[in-house]
């Protein structure tokens, strides 16, 4: 299975023509699109008007979660039908295979901040928003759970928007990662064995990392890749042992 995927479009008026030119012909080079979150800027209904118009000429099955930019808008069921109307299926704590690859099921949550204490960091310093964000980081990490408990295809893909690991956070302020995501996505997707996860959210972030339990973890926000990034299933051999053996 190949798979074009791209986080971070934050699309206010409109698309950038380097996008475009990367999407013409993208059917050959991909199976399924996947968007790991912040289609737009705002969650402004123009703004998903003129994302959905994009991403419906692009003739391929489209896989997204919402990020935290999507969340802002005040009308969650237009935005996600006119995405809907687009070709993009929402995952929201839910799993979906795909026609032609029984084999291979997705499930997608947002996620949230709240850090990666006690895997990957120190505690974050508590206060009132980061208790809140600890509270949003378990709920969404639960999703998951379930939505993966659910599936039974031998091979399973988390599409984030929050990073699950902070080995995808190299470049970025250390300070910020708390905000970037946590290590409860990362143990959830330890448990299940997930075979690839992708997420967006960290713009400055790395391209490559892998969690604690040694799932491979891809940071796919535009502006690391220059735009699309591209992928494939199953990983290579040494990659898979190297997964095992950790
Ligand atoms: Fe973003
Ligand atoms: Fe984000």
């Amino acid at each position: 299975m190949r798979i074009a995927a791209i986080g971070d479009l934050h699309v206010r008026t409109f698309v950038p023509t380097t996008l475009v030119k990367q999407a013409v012909d993208i059917e050959q080079a991909a199976d399924v699109l996947i968007i790991a979150g912040d289609i737009t800027n705002g969650g402004r209904i123009l703004e998903v008007e003129i994302a959905a118009e994009f991403l419906d000429r692009i003739d391929l099955p489209k896989l997204c979660v919402l990020g935290n930019h999507d969340r802002r808008t005040t009308r969650r069921r237009h935005y996600v039908a006119l995405l809907r109307e687009a070709g993009v299926r929402v995952l929201d704590g839910d799993t979906v295979i795909l026609p032609g690859f029984p084999e291979v099921g997705f499930a997608g949550v947002g996620g949230s901040g709240g850090g990666f204490w006690p895997e990957e960091a120190e505690p974050t310093p508590s206060n009132r928003a980061i208790q809140a964000m600890a509270v949003r980081a378990r709920r969404e990490a639960a999703r998951l759970d379930k939505a993966l408990n659910a599936m039974e295809t031998p091979v399973k893909v988390a599409i984030l928007h929050f990073a699950p690991t902070t080995t995808t956070l190299v470049g970025e302020p250390v300070v910020k990662y708390p905000l970037l995501g946590n290590s409860a996505l990362g143990r959830v997707v330890d448990k299940h064995q997930v075979d690839l996860v992708f997420h967006g959210h960290s713009h400055i972030g790395s391209a490559e990392g892998v969690t604690p339990g040694g799932v491979p973890v891809r940071n796919v926000a535009a502006s690391i890749h220059q735009g699309f990034s591209f992928h494939s299933l199953p990983l290579p051999v040494a990659r898979h042992h190297e997964r095992l053996a950790g």
